[in-house]
């Protein structure tokens, strides 16, 4: 058996307390394989990116989140969609995370992406707009299989808990999918993206 403790850093595009996207990303959490540990970050105090802040150098907060993506082995997103794409704060986070002084955290990671909607869809337009930002910042997201949460609210309970059998199913399938990526990239980490 692996022994190898596999860190994931979890990145959610909503802020809210109830988060049906906060919880579809613990219930992720919990399907990943034993060695393998998912932490969230918290987005919620990052500043406006604003290229004057940036080049009078990194709030502490943004330090820390870019410290953050740098230390984990691979991220997994979890957004609402926010009028067919991402929320402000997400977008948000991602600027922060793309500049390339030092060095840019994201580049080389593996990641996945999962979105939970009170629509039908479950955020399908949310994820093909996080997959083109994510591509073009070198992150390498899987690719099959997909999961969108539709009508999330009813597959939750009040305490949180996932209690639809397919989604559950469904997230388990992508959790073992996005473990055996990550472990198909261990040692492709040392590309490093040239400044303009
Ligand atoms: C939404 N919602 C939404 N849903 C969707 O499927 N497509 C969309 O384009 C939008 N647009 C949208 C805009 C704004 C401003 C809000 C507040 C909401 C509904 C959204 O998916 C739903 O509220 C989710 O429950 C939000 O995710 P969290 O906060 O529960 O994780």
């Amino acid at each position: 058996m692996d022994a190898t403790v596999y860190n994931v850093l979890g990145i959610c595009g909503s802020l809210r307390k109830k988060s049906l996207n906060m919880l579809a990303l613990k219930a992720a959490g919990d399907l990943l394989p034993r060695n393998y540990r998912l932490a969230i970050a918290d987005i919620s105090d990052i500043p406006n990116f604003n290229p004057d802040v940036y080049d009078e150098g990194y709030p502490p907060n943004v330090l820390d989140f870019r410290q953050k993506i740098s230390d984990a082995d691979a991220l997994l997103f979890a957004s609402p969609e926010y009028n067919f794409t991402l929320t402000g704060v997400l977008k948000n986070a991602i600027d922060w995370a793309s500049r390339k002084t030092p060095v840019m955290p994201l580049a080389n990671k593996p990641a996945a992406i999962i979105s939970a909607s009170t629509g039908l869809l479950g955020g399908a337009r949310v994820q093909y707009d996080l997959r083109r930002i994510l591509s073009s910042l070198h992150v390498n997201v899987l690719v099959q299989p997909e999961v969108f949460i539709g009508n999330a609210q009813a597959k939750f309970t009040e305490d949180g808990q996932l209690v639809d059998e397919l989604t559950t199913r469904f997230l388990g399938e992508q959790m073992a999918a996005f473990a055996a990526w990550i472990e198909r990239w261990v040692g492709f980490h040392a590309y490093t993206v040239p400044k303009a």
